[in-house]
């Protein structure tokens, strides 16, 4: 019999590339927030006995991270308190248990890629919460669970910075973005493959944290010009520094992760952003999206 896989978060971009990647070594269930409320104890309990679940995979977040800052209770709830519940579940019904999170729990006051327990200091409500949504995890200790850290995330399902810069250099002559802030973009299609090829080799006794990104850095405008390239946009690029685009969180400057410990532990390959971008960009074309 195929094991139950509990997806969360179905209509975000990294459960709608794992519906797509899936293979039938498993049976997968996916949730939205319409059919799943996380703060409620006893539904999840219910969803959990009734469908035999016996892995999680939690994509649900809250991700927008300038609103974030107003809107911090919203964030505190779904990128902590719920993953705190989470944790507990997956520790007392002895559940495969993945979490994804990010970057930017780091201040990216330094220039050499982020090993996993270096330390944090997030600089946002959205990095902040999503910092104690980890800790939350590793004060439960449920057993044969992984945090996955990742940045810069898009697809082409679902709202993102491709989606985004395209949609912008199509309409305007000129687009400005900053060159100052440097990290790793990654196609959610590259994570979800990977979450789900080292699924039946997770076993851990405390949970452990990994980074995935794509390979390579860029800062966000090398990122734009990479795209306007491989999408044949003709919209001229320029830097500019963050300081001339201000936003409401304030990000890390340099948010790049050092991925040496997923890649020996599960030995995978990681394909480099490029590559990654031109695949993605090539669905986009082909209109080829759920
Ligand atoms: N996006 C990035 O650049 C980035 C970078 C680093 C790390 N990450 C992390 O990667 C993971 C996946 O991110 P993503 O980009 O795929 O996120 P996303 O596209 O923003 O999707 C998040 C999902 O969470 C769902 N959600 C929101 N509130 C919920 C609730 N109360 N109950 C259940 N589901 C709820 C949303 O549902 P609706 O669509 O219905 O609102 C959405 O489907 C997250 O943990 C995120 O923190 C993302």
């Amino acid at each position: 019999m195929l094991e139950n896989v509990l997806v969360i978060g179905k209509n975000g971009q990294l459960a709608i590339e794992i519906k797509h990647c899936y293979q039938n070594k498993y049976n997968f269930i996916f949730k939205g927030k319409e059919e799943i409320d996380l703060q409620d104890e006893e539904n999840l309990h219910k969803i959990i006995n009734e469908n035999n679940i016996k892995i999680i995979i939690n994509c649900a977040a809250y991700t927008a991270v300038d609103l974030a800052e107003s809107e911090i209770e919203k964030a505190d709830i779904l990128n902590y308190k719920c993953v705190e519940i989470l944790a507990k579940l997956a520790k007392q019904y002895e559940l495969k248990f993945v979490h994804i999170s990010t970057d930017y729990v780091f201040d990216g006051k330094t220039n050499t890629p982020y090993n996993e327990n270096d330390e944090t200091n997030p600089l946002g409500i959205y990095g902040k919460t999503k910092l104690k949504g980890e800790q939350a995890i590793m004060e439960v200790t449920p057993k044969n669970t992984i945090i996955i850290r990742t940045s810069w995330l898009y697809s082409s399902y679902g709202k993102n910075f491709v989606k985004t810069m395209q949609n912008l250099g199509r309409q305007r002559k000129e687009l400005r973005v900053v060159f100052d802030q440097i990290g790793s973009p990654t196609y959610a299609r590259d994570l979800a493959e990977t979450i789900l090829n080292i699924l039946p080799v997770i076993q851990n006794e405390k949970p452990e944290i990994y980074h995935y990104s794509n390979e390579g850095v860029a800062s966000w405008y090398d990122f734009t010009k990479e795209i306007m390239k491989i999408s044949q946009i003709d919209c001229n690029v320029k830097p500019i520094e963050s300081k001339d685009f201000p936003t409401l969180a304030s990000r890390p400057s340099y948010s790049v992760l050092n991925k040496q410990k997923i890649k020996e532990k599960f030995h995978i390959e990681i394909p480099y952003w490029k590559d990654s971008l031109e695949k993605c960009i090539s669905i986009l074309q082909k209109g080829d999206i759920l």
